[in-house]
């Protein structure tokens, strides 16, 4: 699910944050975590809720080390509801509409356009050297069973390392209305990785995101760089063994 169908009852931590501002649901993701805009217009906040497990206090740490660097949404606070059981983060409104906003999926090759030039650009803008955040292939496999090891088997030799973004499906970029990337969220899972980490998601994220036919190539382009077949594939089983296919379009 991506745009709630139906709305989503509001928590009181959200009706909190309002403090009488209208509250709208305007993603749900497939965990059941849920994003309400709070108000309209440049004045507007966004909150997440998730269930309590979710760690918002590590996608607030990211986002502020990345927000001197690049367009991201500035924190405004996170935390757990008094009763303890959901994790909330509070954010202030980035300009633009998420690619994957209707007006975007009528205007696929702009969109992919957007998302892969975005890339380029997070991916040149956040400095490796002075990032604390580790998202390599390494890190990512200690959380796997030994099972789930030694069935991706040893990670490609890294191809140019790079502040990944983490989580680099479709629906985390925005875009302005001349069709071009003005934002990113969702920086849950930011930190040092080989740039096909990413690339590998954002191109696997296009199908669900824009069906019908093959964006790669042009998010390819976009991005500036030639399909590398061994790392795509090699990271996109590695971003499956972590579950995330079923629910790849509402990420
Ligand atoms: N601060 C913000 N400014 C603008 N849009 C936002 C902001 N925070 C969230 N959104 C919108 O809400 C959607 C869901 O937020 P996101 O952080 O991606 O949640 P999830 O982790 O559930 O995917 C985003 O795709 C974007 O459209
Ligand atoms: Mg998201």
């Amino acid at each position: 699910m991506t745009y709630p169908s139906s709305p989503p009852p509001v928590p009181t931590i959200v009706h909190r944050l309002a403090d009488g501002r209208r509250v709208r649901a305007v993603w749900v993701n497939g965990d059941g975590g849920v994003t309400f805009r709070l108000g309209s217009g440049i004045s507007a906040e966004f909150v997440k809720v998730a269930d309590a497990t979710v760690d918002f206090a590590a996608e607030a740490r990211r986002l502020r080390w990345a927000a001197p660097h690049l367009t991201v949404p500035p924190v405004l606070g996170f935390g757990v509801d008094e009763a303890g059981d959901r994790a909330w983060l509070h954010t202030g409104a980035l300009p633009g509409l998420s690619a994957v906003h209707p007006r975007w999926l009528a205007a696929p090759e702009v969109a992919v356009r957007a998302v892969g030039a975005g890339l380029r650009v997070l991916h040149d803008r956040l400095p490796v050297w002075s990032c604390p955040f580790d998202w390599s292939a390494t890190n990512r496999l200690d959380r796997l069973s030994s099972k789930g090891r030694a069935q991706l088997g040893e990670p490609p030799p890294i191809d140019r390392l790079v502040v990944c973004h983490g989580d680099a499906c479709s629906p985390n970029t925005l875009i302005d209305d001349d069709g071009r990337c003005c934002g990113h969220v969702d920086f849950g899972e930011l930190g040092v990785a080989d740039r096909w980490a990413d690339l590998a998601v954002a191109t696997l994220s296009l199908g669900w995101n824009y069906p019908g036919r093959s964006w790669e190539a042009e998010l390819f382009t976009a991005y500036g760089v030639r399909p590398d077949p061994v790392r795509i594939d090699y990271y996109r089983r590695l971003w499956r063994a972590f579950d995330h296919t079923s629910d790849a379009a509402s990420r």
